[in-house]
């Protein structure tokens, strides 16, 4: 049996991103949630790449520091520390990749939206050959390579933008996006031979084209689709991938039975379950999990949060980290919700605080209850059990306990733990003065009028 292809991913993440105007590399601006550089090297190992190596240069201990937290042992990095071209960090990558393997595959760290197919189509249209490369006919090419074909059809080179000479060679609309696959033997020698004699005096990837035709083996071409292929330059060209992206998502849920109405944004680690509902301006952040049939109203978000089945959240509710909602249960209007289990069927409807708590199955939290979690040192929990009832505008003054079926009068600071069954009341006495009101009103305008007079 003959061994598996070994093909290593190169990635081109040096360059600086001039125009995102940013101090962060330009590959670590997200994309629904996620860098750019990440979603690049999925689509490596989507299309079975065996390695990936990313080369980086500015802002590179940011980049290695999150490709590190994949944890996987087949993504590497290398350092390009001075930017001479993609032809120079081809080459500076290629000091990195082991000599038993068989093809390179090649593209850059600011293409997003590029696909494991994408990549996949590439390889295969290389079969064997020298070398492959993705083509895309744009309406606008300019700022592309243009692809450049002999009589016969057949690839001869790849002109820079900046080297453009006759209005024909303008006006071709065969771009390179830049995804590669090369044979490695081929790549290593042909990338000796690279000389910076163009308009920016770089070392240019794209003349192994050239040196590919010249070898008699002339680069092959596969078509993908331009919206795959869309390099982010600046940022709002970021918007524009980041709406693609949320788009597909989007897309995605709704075949797999959830309904998003229009105008939600999901992240890319969010997992919804069949017959959940995501209202407009809802926005679903981290690994947030919406259980079946689950209701996520207007304008609610979402970090890191666990909403089980049937239960409804929202309008305008924050879910944030820890946030356990059960089965059937409620969050309504202005309620925020941290590191707390709610349980199944209970109710938090209106305008409360619940942080760091325990809640029970069919407990009632009344509107503009606050959990006063937080002493300024510490955090403490609150543990509220099954069936009982909190009355408006109490606070809870953590740590305590309010036992199972106990019932907490409106506007009780609950500062003990109440026992299971127990009524708390800790407001204070109510006294009425009969007729006062308008004496009071009487003694308030005189005093009004004495002012006025001395000013
Ligand atoms: C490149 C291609 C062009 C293609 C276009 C597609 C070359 C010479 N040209 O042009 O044909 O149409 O991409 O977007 O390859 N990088 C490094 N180290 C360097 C230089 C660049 O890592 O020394 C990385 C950059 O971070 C970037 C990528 O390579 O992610 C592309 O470099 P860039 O200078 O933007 O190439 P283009 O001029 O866009
Ligand atoms: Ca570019």
């Amino acid at each position: 049996m003959s061994n598996p292809v070994r093909s290593v991913a190169v990635i081109l993440a040096a360059g600086k991103g001039t125009r995102m105007k940013s101090a962060r590399p330009k590959v670590m601006h997200e994309v629904c949630e996620r860098p750019m550089v990440q979603w690049a090297v999925d689509a490596a190992f989507g299309a079975e790449c065996t390695d990936v190596l990313v080369v980086i240069g500015h802002g590179g201990d940011l980049v290695e520091q999150s490709l590190g937290e994949r944890g996987d042992l087949r993504l590497r990095t290398t350092w390009q520390h001075e930017q001479r071209g993609t032809g120079h960090a081809a080459q500076v990558a290629m000091l990195a990749v082991p000599a038993d393997v068989d093809e390179v595959v090649l593209y850059y760290g600011d293409c997003p939206l590029l696909r494991a197919e994408d990549v996949r189509a590439v390889r295969d249209a290389r079969s064997g050959h020298a070398m492959a490369m993705a083509v895309c006919e744009l309406a606008d090419p300019r700022g592309y390579g243009r692809v450049l074909r002999g009589a016969d059809g057949r690839v001869t080179r790849v002109c820079e933008q900046k080297d453009l000479v006759s209005p024909q060679e303008h006006s071709v609309r065969e771009v390179n996006p830049g995804v590669y696959a090369f044979d490695a033997a081929f790549l290593r020698n042909a990338l000796g031979g690279l000389q910076p004699d163009n308009a920016q005096g770089e070392y240019y990837l794209t003349d192994l084209v050239q040196a590919a035709a010249r070898a008699g083996d002339p680069c092959l071409t596969v078509e993908v689709p331009s919206d795959h292929t869309d390099g982010i330059n600046d940022r709002a060209q970021l918007a524009v991938a980041e709406a693609r992206m949320n788009a597909c998502i989007v897309h995605n849920l709704r075949l797999a039975g959830v309904t998003v109405h229009e105008g939600a944004r999901v992240g890319a680690h969010v997992v919804v379950e069949e017959d959940a509902v995501i209202e407009s301006g809802v926005v679903l952040r981290g690994k947030t999990h919406v259980g079946r049939g689950a209701l996520i109203d207007v304008g609610s978000v979402l970090t890191d949060a666990v909403v089980r089945a049937g239960a409804k959240v929202g309008p305008f509710a924050h879910l944030r980290p820890g946030a356990d909602i059960g089965e059937q249960a409620h969050v309504g209007n202005f309620v925020e919700v941290k590191k707390t289990v709610l349980g199944a069927r209970s109710k938090a409807n209106h305008l409360a605080y619940l942080g760091d708590g325990i809640i029970g199955d069919d407990v009632n939290v009344g509107a503009g209850v606050i959990f006063c979690n937080y002493d300024g040192f510490n955090k403490q929990i609150t543990t509220i059990h099954d069936g009982a009832f909190v009355g408006s505008d109490s606070q809870i003054v953590a740590p305590v306990t309010i036992g199972k079926g106990a019932y907490v009068g409106t506007g009780t600071t609950v500062t003990r733990d109440v026992p299971a069954g127990a009524l708390a009341l800790g407001r204070a006495k109510q006294e009425n003065k009969e007729g006062y009101a308008d004496k009071l009103r009487a003694r308030m305008r005189a005093t009004k009028l004495a002012m006025k007079g001395t000013s």
